[in-house]
C-alpha cells in the first residue's frame, strides 16, 4: 500500500489511546488549549477521519490533515493531561455575513457525554468574542442527531436550510449570540 504523501514536514500516525484511568472524572475543568503542534495535527487528523461524519464520507486521515493543514490557523486543541480530546475550528467569515463560523468541533468517542464538547464550544465561543464578533455561525447535517441534539442544548436555533456545495445535500445553518 502507497501512502499519500500530504504535508512532508508532519507524519500521519494513530491517535494514541488515552490512559483513561490516569485521567481525572471531572473533565471539563482539566482541559486545556493551545495552537496545534505538528503532532498535534497528527492526532487531530486521526481523530477527524475516525469520526462522523467524516467518517461515513470516507474521509482518510491523509485528507483529514490536508483539510485540517488549510485550516490550522483556527484548529484549537484541547488537551487534558497532555493528551489531545478534542478540537475546534473557528473562522472569522463564513456562511452567516459578520458572524464568526465554527467548522469543525469533535471529541474523542470515548470520553463524550462527559462535558468536554461544552467546554470546547465555550472556548470556541471566546475565540469569536475576541474576533469582536456578536454571532457565531455553523453549518450541520440534519441526519447528524448527537450533534444537532448538541448544538440546540448550547442556544443555537436554525436560521436556515442551505445545500451543500460540496455533496448537494441538505444543512442546517445554525447560529446562536455571543
Ligand atoms: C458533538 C460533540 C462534539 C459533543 O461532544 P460531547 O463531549 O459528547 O458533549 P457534552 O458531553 O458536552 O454534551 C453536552 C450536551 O449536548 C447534548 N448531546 C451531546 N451528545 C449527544 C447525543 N449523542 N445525543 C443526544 N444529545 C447529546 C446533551 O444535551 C448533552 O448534555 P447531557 O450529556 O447532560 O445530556 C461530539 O458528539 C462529537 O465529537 N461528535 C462527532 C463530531 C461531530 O459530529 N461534530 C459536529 C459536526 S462538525
Amino acid at each position: 500500500m502507497t501512502m499519500k504523501r500530504v504535508d512532508p514536514g508532519v507524519e500521519v500516525a494513530a491517535m494514541p489511546v488515552p490512559d483513561m484511568a490516569n485521567l481525572p472524572n471531572d473533565l471539563a475543568p482539566a482541559v486545556k488549549f493551545s495552537a496545534p503542534t505538528d503532532e498535534d495535527m497528527a492526532s487531530v487528523a486521526a481523530l477527524r477521519s475516525s469520526s462522523e461524519p467524516w467518517k461515513s464520507r470516507g474521509e482518510t486521515v491523509e485528507d483529514s490533515l490536508k483539510a485540517l493543514t488549510a485550516l490550522r490557523p483556527f484548529v484549537h486543541v484541547a488537551k487534558v493531561q497532555n493528551q489531545v480530546v478534542g478540537y475546534v475550528t473557528v473562522e472569522r467569515d463564513g456562511p452567516v455575513p459578520g458572524a464568526a463560523y465554527m467548522r469543525n468541533i469533535v471529541v474523542r468517542p470515548e470520553l463524550r457525554r462527559r462535558g468536554l464538547g461544552m467546554a470546547v464550544l465555550n472556548q470556541a465561543l471566546q475565540v469569536a468574542r475576541d474576533m469582536f464578533r456578536k454571532t457565531i455561525a455553523l453549518r450541520v447535517d440534519p441526519a447528524n442527531a448527537p450533534a444537532v441534539s448538541f448544538y440546540r442544548n448550547a442556544g443555537f436555533t436554525t436560521v436556515a436550510t442551505v445545500v451543500s456545495k460540496k455533496s448537494g445535500k441538505l444543512r442546517l445553518l445554525m447560529s446562536r449570540e455571543l
